[in-house]
């Protein structure tokens, strides 16, 4: 039997990925998935057992909805979010949600955003006009994109007078949850309404950790809005802080690594993100770096970074 759910805060390293802080004994489905989660290599074994679990409750106790996040401009986290996805569509139904009003995920997939479509802004108005806004991207068919436009910018002000503003984002991603098996969220440089939708929307949250000066002034802050969001949403956990844009040559990288590594623990995976213009080049082409240059060091990168922390 189980009976209580013993969690730490969120700065508490006690939280991390791999941690097993939970008293078990009475539990709700909800905490099941808290405790799925929990469990090292779960994920791996949520491999296994996913095909008999696709028409069964618990595949929605294991789905992750993953949220890219920093409040820091420019930090990788739409690189992140693309070639995670591509590479976990290699063995799940993904879908990659363009939250930014830059559309930089949906250029990056290959769409222009200029073009007239249905987007996330038509969706966030009607959740029923979700499914419609959805692309498939690449060639596995795996692979979904719920793609952006400016308008979205007009969002905040929008629903800035709704009670639920900052339910948003949830209410569009869970319309379309069962259909996939990870979602994983872009955001913008924002402490704000995007951000609050993000969080509130997702299972889990990874932080793109920059090798350069403030990038731990970014990390705090955004650990602090993840801490907020859990009062409302407390399923939300800290998967990782990775390190992006890394650079050996760069003098600052190794300090920054060093800190990242004695302050956060087994929460920064042994993967780095390397500073790699294979990944700039793909973008440009509309393509995940995977598929544009397979043996380069990015797609190496993130190649692995999927397997460290999904078993993908
Ligand atoms: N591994 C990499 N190596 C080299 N350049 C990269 C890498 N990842 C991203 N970039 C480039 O760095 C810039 C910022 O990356 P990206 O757009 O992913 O960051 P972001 O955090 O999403 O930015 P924003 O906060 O504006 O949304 C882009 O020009 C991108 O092409
Ligand atoms: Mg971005």
């Amino acid at each position: 039997m189980l009976s209580k759910l013993n969690w730490r805060k969120v700065s508490d390293p006690k939280i991390m990925r791999n941690s097993v802080c939970i008293t078990v004994a009475r539990s709700t489905p909800i905490q099941l998935r808290i405790i799925w989660f929990s469990i090292p290599k779960a994920n791996e074994l949520a491999i296994l057992v996913r095909p008999l679990l696709a028409k069964s409750k618990i595949k929605e106790w294991l789905m992750s909805i993953i949220a890219i996040v920093s409040h820091k401009g420019g930090t990788g986290k739409t690189s992140f979010v693309q070639n995670l996805a591509y590479e976990l569509s290699a063995t799940r139904r993904v879908l990659a949600v363009d939250f930014d009003p830059q559309a930089n995920l949906t250029l990056g997939c290959g769409l222009d955003p200029a073009v007239e479509r249905t987007t996330i802004y038509q969706a966030l108005h009607d959740v029923g006009r979700t499914k419609e806004a959805i692309v498939t991207t690449g060639e596995n068919g795996r692979f979904h994109l719920l793609p952006s436009h400016l308008d979205l910018a007009l969002a905040e002000q929008t629903f800035a007078a709704h009670y639920d503003r900052n339910d948003k984002l949830k209410d569009v991603v869970q319309q379309v949850a069962a259909n996939y098996d990870t979602i994983i969220i872009d955001s913008p440089p924002s402490l704000g309404f995007f951000a609050f939708n993000v969080l509130t929307a997702a299972t889990e949250a990874i932080i793109p950790l920059q090798c350069q000066p403030y990038a731990f002034q970014a990390v705090d802050n955004t650990l602090k809005l993840i801490e907020l969001v859990r009062k409302g949403n407390p399923t939300l956990t800290l998967k990782a802080i990775v390190l992006t844009l890394y650079d050996r040559r760069v003098t600052l990288t190794q300090s920054v690594e060093n800190a990242a590594r004695e302050r956060f623990g087994n929460l920064v995976p042994q993967t780095v993100i390397p500073t790699n213009i294979a990944v700039v080049e793909a973008s440009l082409d509309g393509q995940p770096v995977g598929v544009y240059a397979p043996q380069s060091t990015g797609a190496k990168a993130y190649r692995n970074l999927a397997a460290e922390l999904y078993g993908a």
